[in-house]
């Protein structure tokens, strides 16, 4: 037997019991003839004493003992006298009686400590000892936990976990598909899939009635912090239902992790139009744990030659704004930040107009040229402004200013910590459009994915205008993160092929591509639908982390390199030559 007990169990009621405990050496002191180590595992932190005048040789041993050494003791547990009350197991000792090593270990690379001296790119190449440090291991267990406790809720509804393949034909949700070439039949590949979005409506169409599955995703496009080319979804789909079904219980599933993981009672979640969400705050996926909408003034704007605003608005544009609740006071270098912000190139803005409402009354803006005082108070009105606050404004094309008003707004929250820690902000973003126009190419694509059902009321604009065709679609949004996406499928063959062909796809590749489904659809398919939360995102929220690779026990780097394994890297010409491919090397 290794252990009788864990390092994070002990405390007082264990006084004068024997123990055996196992784990890794954090750290040692030694302190006249006491030797003093901080032993590690999973569970906790638990101190070992070891006493030169009780057993000298015993405490020599300990003495010698270096970091990260796996060591077993045993020993009788004893009340400390100066006692930690920042650990669970701070009131206790163990007076060691005898130690084994299990295993030495090199000094390693950082410290393994909260506080930790190592790059992420070295924590990344050691990842093994990166999760020995709290933070990680706190986060992987709570991953745990919450995976537990979706089982636990979906069980408990019927749901049923299948397994699907990770070998399939390219299915389209958006990214760039990870290919595996096929050594039997040369040439071909199989594709890793980018969800199991037909198989688990096939699994529907099979009559599995109601399917999860904590599934591996692939996506082989740009990383960023919110995003892995390999993640994780709680993947689930249900027969016989409509929207509100699925609100039901997938609200009714992230209100019951809250409770058991946070012990917090999440209120009824509330839904937001998608027009409305890009109207009020320029995003899909608003943070509304603080207000600052944005305020439209097409309509409201006094008369005045000013140029920017004018030509906006007889161009279809947008002229729109902000309020900066107490910022009348920003500098002059505080005002030049946020323009250059809403400048950068992704954004695009020429600039911004300000108003600012001075405590002592005054209004100033830097559009005094063209609006009297007067005028400028008529604006404050449409922001409900008052004295302190400052209203920001932007004029361009529509989709351009919210866009950059929507960014914008969160900035302001983060430099005027607007936002309480603590607090949470979820919600359904719903009715989405079915396509999007690419705005550079004209082109009409899908906005989630072509599985999506049209609302039944926009039908009549299918084959006329397609954009105004809004979707059976849902995100949920979790403190501005999107971090679950679904809809009510397709599951009339007539309908997916009308929705193929405005997608532009031919009779044959639609065959090609999705003859299966097709062909499926044809053998009684069950109106079904549902959803897939992004189960990294929705850790990282919970468990804390600046990024999902903060609650990925094995992520890749920005780059999409593992660097803890080395890969991707070549391999050898023998095993290129089994699959029958050359390298293009020029
Ligand atoms: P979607 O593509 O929106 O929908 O993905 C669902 C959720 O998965 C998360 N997510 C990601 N997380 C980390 N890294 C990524 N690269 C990444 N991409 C997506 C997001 C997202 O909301 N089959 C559909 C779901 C459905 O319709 O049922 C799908 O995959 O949190």
């Amino acid at each position: 037997m290794y252990r009788n007990r864990t390092c994070g169990e002990l405390t007082m009621s264990h006084v004068g019991q024997e123990v055996l405990l196992s784990g890794w050496v954090q750290r040692q002191r030694i302190m006249g003839g006491m030797t003093f180590i901080d032993l590690r595992d999973r569970y906790g932190i638990t101190q070992l004493v070891f006493n030169m005048e009780t057993d000298a040789a015993l405490c020599e041993k300990a003495n010698n003992l270096g970091r990260e050494f796996v060591i077993q003791v045993s020993g009788k547990v004893a009340e400390r006298i100066n006692k930690n009350k920042n650990i669970p197991t701070g009131d206790i000792e163990i007076i060691v009686s005898s130690l084994t090593i299990l295993n030495e270990s090199e000094v390693p690379p950082f410290l393994i400590e909260s506080d930790t001296d190592g790059s992420e790119e070295l924590r990344l190449t050691y990842r093994y000892l990166d999760i020995r440090r709290p933070e990680l291991r706190d986060r992987l267990v709570k991953r745990a936990l919450i995976i537990r406790a979706v089982r636990e809720y979906l069980d408990s509804k019927d749901f049923l976990e299948v397994e699907t393949p990770n070998l399939i034909k390219s299915t389209p949700e958006g990214a760039r598909d990870f290919l595996v070439p096929s050594r039997l039949v040369h040439g071909s590949f199989y594709a890793l899939p980018q969800s199991p979005q037909i198989l688990k409506q096939l699994l529907m169409v099979a009559g599995m009635d109601r399917y999860y599955q904590i599934v591996k995703c692939f996506r082989d496009e740009d990383f960023r912090g919110d995003r892995q080319p390999e993640f994780s979804q709680i993947d689930c789909e249900m027969s016989f239902v409509h929207q509100e079904d699925i609100f039901e219980t997938f609200g009714g599933m992230v209100q019951h992790v809250f409770k058991k993981i946070l012990n917090y009672e999440l209120s009824e979640i509330p839904r937001l139009k998608y027009d409305d969400a890009l109207r009020l705050y320029g995003s899909d996926k608003p943070d509304l744990r603080f207000a600052c909408p944005i305020v439209e003034l097409n309509a409201t704007l006094p008369k005045s030659e000013f140029g920017v605003f004018n030509n906006a608005i007889a161009g279809g544009g947008l002229v729109a704004g902000l309020n900066a609740k107490g910022c009348a006071t920003y500098t002059r270098k505080q005002f030049d930040e946020l323009t250059e912000f809403v400048k950068a190139s992704h954004r695009g803005l020429g600039g911004l107009v300000n108003i600012r409402f001075n405590e002592d009354g005054t209004v100033k803006s830097s559009v005094d040229k063209f609006y009297t005082e007067e005028q400028l108070r008529e604006i404050g009105q449409a922001f409900g402004a008052e004295k302190g606050d400052l209203l920001l404004i932007a004029a361009d094309k529509t989709s351009k200013v919210r866009k950059s008003l929507g960014d914008l707004r969160l900035e302001l929250a983060k430099r005027n910590n607007w936002i309480k820690p603590g607090t949470w902000s979820v919600l359904w973003v719903v009715d989405f459009p079915l396509f999007e126009k690419d705005e550079e190419s004209g082109e009409i694509t899908f906005a989630h994915h072509p599985f999506c059902s049209p609302h039944p009321e926009d039908l009549q604009y299918f084959d006329t205008e397609p954009t105004r065709v809004r979707a059976q679609t849902y995100d949920m949004v979790m403190n501005g993160n999107e971090i679950l996406s679904g809809s009510i499928r397709i599951h009339q063959r007539d309908i997916q092929e009308k929705v193929f062909k405005n997608l532009g796809l031919s009779e044959e590749e639609r065959e090609k591509k999705f003859g299966f489904l097709l062909t499926a659809f044809k053998y009684g398919a069950p109106p079904h639908g549902g959803c897939a939360f992004g189960l990294d995102r929705l850790v990282m929220l919970m468990a804390g982390g600046e990024t999902i690779r903060d609650v990925i026990a094995f992520p890749k780097t920005s780059g999409g390199r593992d660097l803890m394994m080395d890969a991707p890297t070549p391999v050898e010409k023998k095993q290129l030559d089994e699959l029958g491919i050359a390298l293009n090397n020029e």
